[in-house]
């Protein structure tokens, strides 16, 4: 009797139901480091469990299981290499995937344990809020992780941004909560004559321009420091707010809104997220994925309607959404005419 390997629905619930899997198996391997050592060469396992510090026997196994995803081949006996596509995962692999591994094996991770909480009292179930987005910046190690997640998409979205949107009439571009400035880097690249500021927690500062040493932009890049929650120095003709909005329940977003209109002057701002569409299919996994995590730390993910909501109530209004690759938006706001 033939053997079907066409996945049924049944596998395909199969494999929603375990595919969490794959997050802890890919950002272990990671996080020992077991990727940075393939990179050098093939190697077995026991040399690469003590580079780890780690069981033989127990990264044996977690290579085999690399090897199911096609992240390293299993050249026999004890023996892996490093495939192209596990590459992405080096830490300076071009198109590098090395901190959102890092960033959903323990952020996501554990903000998805509380997602069932977080469903009963919609109520934020991981810790969260200002004070602790300051505290988790001030962490070296755990900082890092998740500015280079940031900084990875980023990277894209900037240079999406940078061929759907025109920035001629702009000199300065200031990216608020921008992170490690990834989203400038794209439009700096395309457009010449723009000066880029990231705007972010002080303790950042030193990190940021690290990273960005590694660009080609740096010498148009400046740091400011302070809280969009206190205020947003004024002086730049576009404020550039990615994903910060959806961190942020209304009243927090209220504020941060307000700092900016108060900062734009005659500028603009434009708001880069994903839009919740009003209704829902399977292709707006991303989109969706992320309000539920937004769930768990008290923000969330907003519709076209609860944009122009929540602008309106700080003065602003939209006067424009572009689309600026599949999954993100461009949404420009100016402070409403009175
Ligand atoms: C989700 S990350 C987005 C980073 C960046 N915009 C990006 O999309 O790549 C949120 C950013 O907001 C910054 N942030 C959090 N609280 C802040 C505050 N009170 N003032 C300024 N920035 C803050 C964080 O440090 C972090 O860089």
């Amino acid at each position: 009797m033939a053997v079907t390997t066409e996945a049924t629905q049944r596998d395909q619930v199969i494999e929603m139901i375990t595919g969490a899997w794959k997050t802890k198996v890919i950002g272990e391997a990671v996080r020992l480091g077991l990727v940075e050592h393939l990179a050098k060469g093939d190697e077995d396992a026991s040399t690469l469990a003590a580079a780890a510090g780690a069981s033989a026997d127990g990264v044996m196994r977690l290579l085999r299981a690399l090897a199911v995803l096609g992240l390293v081949s299993h050249e026999g006996a004890d023996r892996f290499s490093l495939t192209a596509m596990g590459g992405c995962l080096r830490k300076d692999a071009p198109d590098s995937l090395y901190g959102m591994s890092g960033h959903w094996n323990e952020r996501m991770w554990n903000s998805f344990a509380g997602i069932g909480e977080s469903v009963v009292t919609g109520a934020a179930s991981a810790p969260s809020g200002p004070d602790h987005f300051v505290q988790q910046q001030a962490d070296p190690e755990s900082a890092d992780v998740f500015n280079r997640a940031m900084a990875e998409g980023s990277l894209r979205v900037g240079r999406a941004l940078a061929n759907a949107c025109d920035f001629s009439d702009a000199d300065t571009v200031r990216d608020v909560g921008g992170g490690y400035g990834a989203l400038l880097v794209g439009l700096l690249e395309a457009n010449p004559h723009l000066r880029g500021e990231i705007f972010d927690l002080p303790t950042l500062s030193d990190v940021a321009l690290a990273w960005q040493d590694g660009q080609g932009v740096r010498d148009r890049i400046a740091y400011l420091g302070g809280s969009f929650f206190e205020s947003v120095p004024p002086g730049a003709d576009v404020i550039l707010l990615k994903f910060i909005l959806h961190d942020w329940n209304d009243e927090h977003c209220r504020t941060i809104l307000n700092n900016c209109r108060d900062a734009i002057g005659a500028g603009r701002i434009l708001i880069i997220e994903r839009i919740v569409p009003e209704r829902v299919g399977p292709g707006d996994e991303d989109v969706i994925r992320g309000d539920l995590i937004m769930l768990s730390v008290g923000g969330k993910e907003r519709t076209e309607a609860e944009y122009h909501a929540l602008l309106g109530e700080a003065g602003l209004e939209i006067t424009g959404i572009t689309p600026i690759d599949e999954r993100y938006s461009a949404i420009e706001a100016r402070p409403r005419a009175v």
